[in-house]
């Protein structure tokens, strides 16, 4: 992150709190916001965060850690999200996790080296009855098959004119 970046982001930090009267319930929305932004919660933003509200960083590094939503490893532009509870694992879930693997050439918990996608397991999302269920970002997908998988995430390679480097294919 480049410096006049962090400044605009410590500036929004700032902000954030003050709007919160620097009460911990605005620790959630600055630090979402901030993963958001930054793609994950780095050291700095912790340190940035902690002086805004007033608490010691220790505090605010037990809250990401607290959360798998929030981290402090980079994760890519679109997090691809796959149910891996019972209903989708039984309706094929593993066929659909092999080819996400295949298209992206990466390993669950792993980000692509451009930095596009990150792929990860999640729990149950609610659409049980439509398996195996898949989040990118904020879309959710039901019924996705291995079939479904390369146009999914090509549709998110397209949107952002990202090059197919990685799992082309025809
Ligand atoms: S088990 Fe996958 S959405 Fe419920």
């Amino acid at each position: 992150m480049l410096a006049s970046e962090r400044d605009q982001l410590k500036a929004e930090i700032i902000k954030m709190a003050k709007k919160h009267d620097q009460h911990r319930s605005g620790l959630i929305p600055v630090l979402q916001h901030v993963q958001n932004v930054s793609r994950h919660i780095s050291p700095e933003a912790m340190q940035d965060i902690a002086e805004a509200f007033k608490i010691h960083p220790v505090e605010v590094q037990g809250v990401v850690s607290f959360y798998s939503f929030l981290s402090t490893e980079k994760k890519g532009k679109f997090i691809v999200r796959l149910c891996r509870t019972i209903s989708c694992d039984m309706a094929g879930k593993e066929a659909v996790a092999n080819q996400l693997e295949n298209e992206l050439d990466i390993e669950f918990g792993e980000t692509t080296d451009d930095g596009m996608f990150t792929l990860e397991f999640t729990n149950c999302l609610g659409m049980c009855d439509q398996g195996p269920a898949m989040l990118v970002n904020e879309d959710i997908y039901a019924k996705v098959t291995p079939e479904k998988v390369a146009d999914i995430i090509d549709s998110y390679r397209n949107r952002f004119g990202a090059h197919v480097t990685q799992g082309e294919h025809a």
